[in-house]
């Protein structure tokens, strides 16, 4: 059972870096320091995602010092089977902010299982819902077949630009972008809509039936106090108020 989790989920996802920059080494010839993994990942930590195969019988609390018993530390580890690196770009020389995946490559022992292109869907989605990205851009080799109909047939990007020699070793690449503006979120909208439905919960003030007598009493003694919570505060709720300004 293969598992999609954002690198910002792992309960240390620290941990699992070493195993992405395997799984990277082990299947592309454009490989990265390790810090540059970590970058990403402190960076912009909802648009990575990796690809991890949990151990067979779940993890277990306690480990024996020999390995035996619950499993030795390495079963219990989740193996990394796939990832995709993405990041924000961080000087858009169109000054449009827009996403772009750094690296996508999954093990062979699990390709045209869809992995790919799941790791493709949720990063694209988070950069549009929470970095508010116009478009994703990426380059591909232009030989690179399997790659190339994952990007343009099954996700939809475009070709925008040949790049000429692009890759150390002179190959020319696909400057690739698809637009994520159909994926935004439309906040606003989403708050008016809580707000409206707050609005008609307090008009109806129904806070269910008294159960026996003992409830009865307790309602008596407190007088129930409703309280705006979560997303129905709206972000002028958040700011803080600046005490000195409304002193003068
Ligand atoms: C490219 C790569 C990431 C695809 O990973 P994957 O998990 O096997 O891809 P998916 O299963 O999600 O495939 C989705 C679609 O992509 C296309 N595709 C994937 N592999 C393909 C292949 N070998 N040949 C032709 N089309 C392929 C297919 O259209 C496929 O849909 P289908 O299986 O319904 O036909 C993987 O082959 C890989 O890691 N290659 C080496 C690293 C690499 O090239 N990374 C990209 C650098 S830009």
């Amino acid at each position: 059972m293969v598992d999609i989790l954002p690198l910002s989920s792992y309960p240390s996802y620290i941990d699992l870096l070493p195993s992405i920059q395997t799984c990277n080494i082990t299947n592309l010839p454009e490989n990265y320091f390790l810090k540059y993994y970590l970058y990403h990942a402190l960076t912009w930590p909802q648009l990575s995602f990796v690809a991890v195969v949990r151990p067979k019988n779940g993890y277990t609390k306690h480990t024996a010092p020999d390995g035996s018993g619950a499993g030795s530390v390495a079963e219990q580890y989740p193996k990394v089977v796939g990832y995709v690196l993405a990041k924000m770009e961080e000087e858009p020389t169109d000054g449009v902010a827009h996403g772009h995946i750094t690296s996508l490559s999954v093990m062979r022992t699990h390709r045209r299982l869809g992995i790919a292109e799941r790791l493709m869907r949720m990063s694209q989605r988070a950069m549009a819902e929470s970095h508010r990205a116009k478009y994703v851009s990426l380059h591909v080799r232009m030989s690179n077949t399997a790659a190339l109909r994952l990007y343009r047939d099954t996700l939809g990007f475009e070709v925008e630009t040949v790049e000429s020699k692009y890759y150390a070793d002179g190959e020319d690449a696909y400057a690739m972008r698809m637009d994520l503006s159909n994926m935004w979120v439309d906040w606003a909208e989403i708050e008016r809509k809580d707000r409206e439905r707050a609005a008609s919960d307090e008009k109806d003030g129904d806070e269910g039936d008294e159960v026996g007598e003992l409830g009865k009493k307790e309602e008596e003694k407190e007088k129930m106090v409703r309280v705006k919570v979560g997303r129905g505060l709206g972000v002028g709720d958040l700011v803080e108020k600046n005490e000195a300004q409304t002193a003068q």
